[in-house]
């Protein structure tokens, strides 16, 4: 049965739902998400907590069927919350997040028949179709789009269905072919060995994108590995090398006539629980390391280790894109490289763009909340 109680000395209000578990709610707390803080139409919080008694109490409590009204003690205001928004909100719980997905790690043994893949006109104009694909792309960090059409723009617009394009130093979409004069390795014919884009930015970007739309050269085929599975087998198998990676940053820098970026970073990034979030690998934006001599031999045994790793084929996963697919992977978890092609050999052109983490996770809910409305 449901039922409120007031526990003054723990300054709390515990309410225990018809399932027989319970919330506890303390009274700052709820007077602070009184469903009234808010804007109606901009839902923003617009009220001030300042202007609440810090020792602010209910007067009165009544339990009625959907909800809970409180008579607050000092300011006279009462708030009406729903039982459903407070099960949903119990303080020690982390809010459900429909963004969030639990990563399916991934080795050697994958073949890109088990990548998470989807037709471009289906993720055009069915946003169930759209839901299901980022949901599989973001556990996975990898996935494939085909039956894109020879125009350089029809992966980009894929890509926009989802979120503003991150712009950066190479432009909003950059181009992937073997050029005079190149301020990047990938727009020569050499191979590029396992990495991630923009090492050297702020924020390097989230998600890649990279539309095939000739690969006619001999040689040119993709390598992917992720980068959560090496990280964890590091960890497991030499916690020390792990630990550098995680704790001291070395610079990265890139710079040509208009630019010099430069940032630095951990080649591995921790979440708040200590489980990798990030990875950073980019030996060709590496800088100099600058740590002092008694840690460098140390840290050069761990990179090392790590830069092994991406090199045994136990983690990394070989394919050609074909002209019409385009390849879709979480560049700070992800790593991916390219075998060398032969240019006098065929035409190569790959047209790329990257959409950040967050614009994958803002379209992932606003999908699900229509799901929800239509009762999926
Ligand atoms: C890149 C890149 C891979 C390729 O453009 O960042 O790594 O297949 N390209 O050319
Ligand atoms: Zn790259």
């Amino acid at each position: 049965m449901t039922a409120v109680d007031q526990l003054p000395e723990q300054r709390i209000v515990r309410v225990t739902f018809a399932d027989g578990t319970h919330g506890d709610y303390p009274f700052i707390w709820l007077r602070d998400n009184c469903p009234t803080a808010w804007h109606p139409e901009t839902h923003e919080k617009v009220q001030d907590l300042l202007r609440i008694p810090a020792d602010i109490a209910p007067r009165d409590i009544k339990l009625r069927e959907s909800e809970v009204e409180i008579a607050w003690d000092r300011d006279n205001h009462i708030s009406r919350f729903a039982l459903d928004w407070l099960a949903d909100n119990r303080p020690g719980r982390v809010l459900a997040d429909p963004a969030v997905v639990t990563s399916a790690v991934w080795r050697g043994d994958t073949t890109k028949a088990d990548l998470p893949r989807a037709d471009a006109s289906a993720l055009l104009s069915d946003d169930g179709a759209l839901y299901d694909w980022l949901a599989a792309a973001k556990a996975w960090g990898l996935a494939l789009v085909d039956g894109l059409s020879s125009d350089p723009e029809s992966g980009m617009a894929v890509a926009r269905r989802i979120g503003f394009l991150r712009e950066t130093n190479f432009g909003k979409t950059f181009e992937v072919k073997s050029k005079a004069n190149p301020n990047n390795l990938a727009y020569t014919a050499v191979a590029l060995p396992l990495h991630t884009d923009l090492a050297n930015q702020e924020l390097p970007p989230g998600f890649q994108f990279l539309h095939c739309l000739a690969n006619e050269a001999v040689g040119g085929g993709s390598v992917f590995a992720d980068g959560f599975a090496i990280a964890a087998d590091l960890r497991a198998t030499d916690p020390a090398a792990f630990d550098l990676l995680s704790r001291r940053s070395v610079p990265f820098r890139f710079h040509d006539v208009d630019h010099d970026i430069r940032q630095r970073q951990t080649v591995i990034r921790l979440d708040e629980y200590g489980n990798p979030a990030e990875i950073c690998w980019n030996a060709h934006l590496a800088g100099i390391f600058d740590m002092p001599a008694e840690t460098l031999a140390d840290y050069y045994a761990a990179y090392r280790a790590l830069m092994a790793a991406t090199r045994d084929p136990a983690y990394s996963v070989e394919f050609t894109l074909k002209a019409g697919e385009m390849v879709v992977f979480d560049n700070r978890r992800v790593l991916h490289g390219r075998a060398a092609f032969d240019p006098t050999t065929g035409f190569r052109y790959l047209h790329g763009c990257y959409v950040d983490r967050g614009e994958f996770d803002s379209r992932m809910r606003v999908l699900a909340r229509a799901r929800r409305t239509n009762g999926h």
